[in-house]
């Protein structure tokens, strides 16, 4: 199975929209695929149609009780993609764990129990505390989305000075497959320059597909709906279908250089 974290510390750029998209597009063609949700707002559980008073079990008994993710599991309306869902006790997490030795490897372990996939989707809360810690330390590599706006680079570098840490610490094998540029707006001459500027900066490791603003996007979540079943035609849609191919390209490269 290979483990991706979706993680930005800011809020609102789009790591929830991704994660549901993009593990639906991996369950659309047949990889066996899992999204654990660790965002206490449950976000990416009640867009992917698992309502709050549907989720007897979730993320927080598999951090701060040793669940078994099996054991946590609720199936979505899309054949191939379950989801660990999230409850707001995870909000309490950080501090029920904070004397526990192993707290950094808590979902690392539960996922080191769990082969019934092929990938593993992480939906981060916005926040460099130990949700994500434990998404960094458990996941094969990091998929960062990065809002098309000015100051989208600053919140990056103290990302990436997290994944150093975390690679130096926790997960040697830490690897970022690529940046995603999120709610680009083609009519705003500034998402235009910050999409060059990143791409400047960041070379290969942002992606070609670039997600544009789309109100479908947004809308889909209400009706508990992944975008890509909402509106599979829909210009966000089609740009999710580009950035997962090319998710897989990066994977399969990764893979074949191991
Ligand atoms: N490309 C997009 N176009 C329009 N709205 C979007 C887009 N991506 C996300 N949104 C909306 O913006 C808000 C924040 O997105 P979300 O994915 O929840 O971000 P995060 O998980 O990083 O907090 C949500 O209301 C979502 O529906
Ligand atoms: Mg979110």
């Amino acid at each position: 199975m290979i483990c991706v974290a979706i993680a930005n510390q800011k809020g609102g750029v789009g790591k929830t929209t991704t994660a549901i998209n993009v593990a639906t597009a991996m369950a659309a063609i047949g990889w066996k695929t899992l999204l654990i949700d660790l965002d206490p707002q449950g976000n990416a559980s009640t867009g992917l149609g698992i309502p709050a008073d549907a989720r007897e079990t979730s993320s927080y008994d598999v951090l701060v009780d040793n669940a078994d993710i099996a054991a946590c599991l609720k199936g979505s309306d899309i054949p191939g993609l379950d989801v660990v869902p999230a409850t707001q006790d995870l909000s309490g997490a950080e501090i029920e764990l904070v004397s526990a030795e192993d707290r950094v490897f808590r979902l690392r372990n539960a996922l080191a129990q769990s082969n019934a996939y092929d990938i593993c989707f992480i939906d981060c809360p916005p926040s460099l505390g130990l949700l994500t810690l434990n998404a960094l330390a458990a996941a094969d590599t990091l998929l960062v989305p990065l809002q098309c706006e000015f100051f989208a680079l600053e919140g990056l570098s103290q990302l990436l000075q997290t994944v150093e840490h975390v690679t130096e610490r926790f997960n040697a094998n830490l690897g970022i497959v690529g940046i995603a540029l999120t709610m680009f707006d083609r009519r705003n001459r500034l998402t235009d320059q910050v999409a060059d500027d990143v791409r400047d900066c960041l070379g290969n490791l942002v992606f070609e597909a670039v997600i544009p603003r789309n109100v479908r996007l947004s809308e889909a979540p209400s009706h508990g709906l992944p975008a890509l079943i909402y509106d599979h035609n829909c210009s966000g849609s089609r740009a999710y279908i580009n950035l997962a191919k090319e998710l897989i390209g990066r994977l399969q490269e990764t893979r074949k250089a191991a």
